[in-house]
């Protein structure tokens, strides 16, 4: 059997498949559905200091290759996640590694979040989300350099759990904001989170979506994800997460070679919630027909041409 655990951010990774933010709830919407202590682990819708309501309906539609989501970060807020939450992940989660996403509107409100959290069981570390395309000022961090690394050394005092850095594509050398993170004390990174896009109704001439834009997922930005993967992989030497498109093994598989050390799955999920067991399936069906052993033997083994 091929070994698929992954030993980094001071632990150990059953596997290398992770649920992605805002696309499993917190845990127990998912409970009846797949084996969640079965897979890598899980990364929680993010987790502001007060609640949030959200934007207006729609906040979903379908794109071709994918799907468009403005949900505005809804969520119950530190303390209803603290209480109400966390124990769940706690009692259920036993294996599965637990990271809880984290915004803020300011760097004072992330790291509320972090100091409000820090001293609870139930959760491995943070993936702190400066990259979200769908509400005002959601990737002020992740787009300027002082604030994202001002942010992370903030955050960096305030606890010794992993702190993995969720990147935005949408700026135009994603290797300048990993180098950053890792340089201000990031534990990890994550790459990546939504493209801003916009649908529109022909009929009614009016914007699909509620907050008229979102951001778009799905297989049609895997390529993206994969090349902006292996852009921040190769500028630092921190783990690196794959998010993007993922449906299959060999979609994973492609961030791995890229330089991912783990993966996420997020949209495929609503299309079949086992999917990501079925990713984890095929990762470990190609390790066994190619003859690796453990995953480390191909993170970031991906041959390039020579140069001529
Ligand atoms: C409905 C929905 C909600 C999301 N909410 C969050 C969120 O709260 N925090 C976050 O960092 N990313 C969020 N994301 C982004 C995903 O975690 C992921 O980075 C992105 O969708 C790309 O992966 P995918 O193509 O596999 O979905 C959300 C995505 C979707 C589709």
């Amino acid at each position: 059997m091929a070994d698929l655990s992954q030993h980094l951010l001071g632990t150990d990774f059953q596997s290398p498949v992770l649920l992605a933010s805002g696309t499993c709830g917190y845990g127990q919407e998912y409970a009846d559905l797949i084996p969640l202590d079965e897979i890598g682990g899980m990364v929680t819708k993010a987790v502001s200091r007060e609640p949030r309501e959200g934007n207006p309906p729609h906040r979903v539609a379908e794109t071709p290759g994918g799907m468009i989501n403005a949900i505005g970060l809804q969520n119950v807020g530190l303390e209803r996640f603290r209480l109400e939450k966390l124990p769940w992940l706690r009692e259920n989660l036993r294996v599965a590694q637990v990271l809880i996403n984290v915004v803020g509107h300011s760097a004072e409100d992330y790291g509320s979040v972090v100091s409000g959290l820090d001293g609870e069981d139930g959760f491995l570390g943070y993936e702190i989300n400066v990259s979200c395309p769908n509400v005002k000022d959601g990737t002020l961090f992740g787009t300027d350099p002082t604030a994202l690394s001002a942010l992370v050394t903030r955050l960096r005092d305030l606890t010794e759990r992993p702190l993995v850095v969720k990147l935005t594509p949408n700026v135009p050398d994603i290797s300048l904001y990993a180098r950053i993170c890792e340089e201000s004390g990031a534990d990890g990174l994550s790459a990546i989170n939504t493209f801003p896009g916009m649908l529109i109704d022909v009929e009614g001439r009016r914007p699909v979506i509620g907050n008229v834009s979102g951001g778009v997922s799905g297989p049609a930005i895997l390529p993206m994800g994969v090349y902006l993967t292996w852009r921040a992989a190769s500028a630092v030497s921190i783990p690196v997460i794959g998010i993007g498109g993922i449906r299959s093994g060999d979609d994973a598989l492609q961030y791995i070679l890229a330089g991912a050390s783990l993966v996420q799955v997020g949209t495929a999920l609503f299309v079949d919630p086992a999917s990501a067991v079925q990713v984890q399936a095929g990762i470990a069906d190609y390790m066994e027909r190619h003859g690796v052993g453990r995953l480390p033997e191909i993170v970031g083994g991906l041959t390039l041409p020579e140069p001529r």
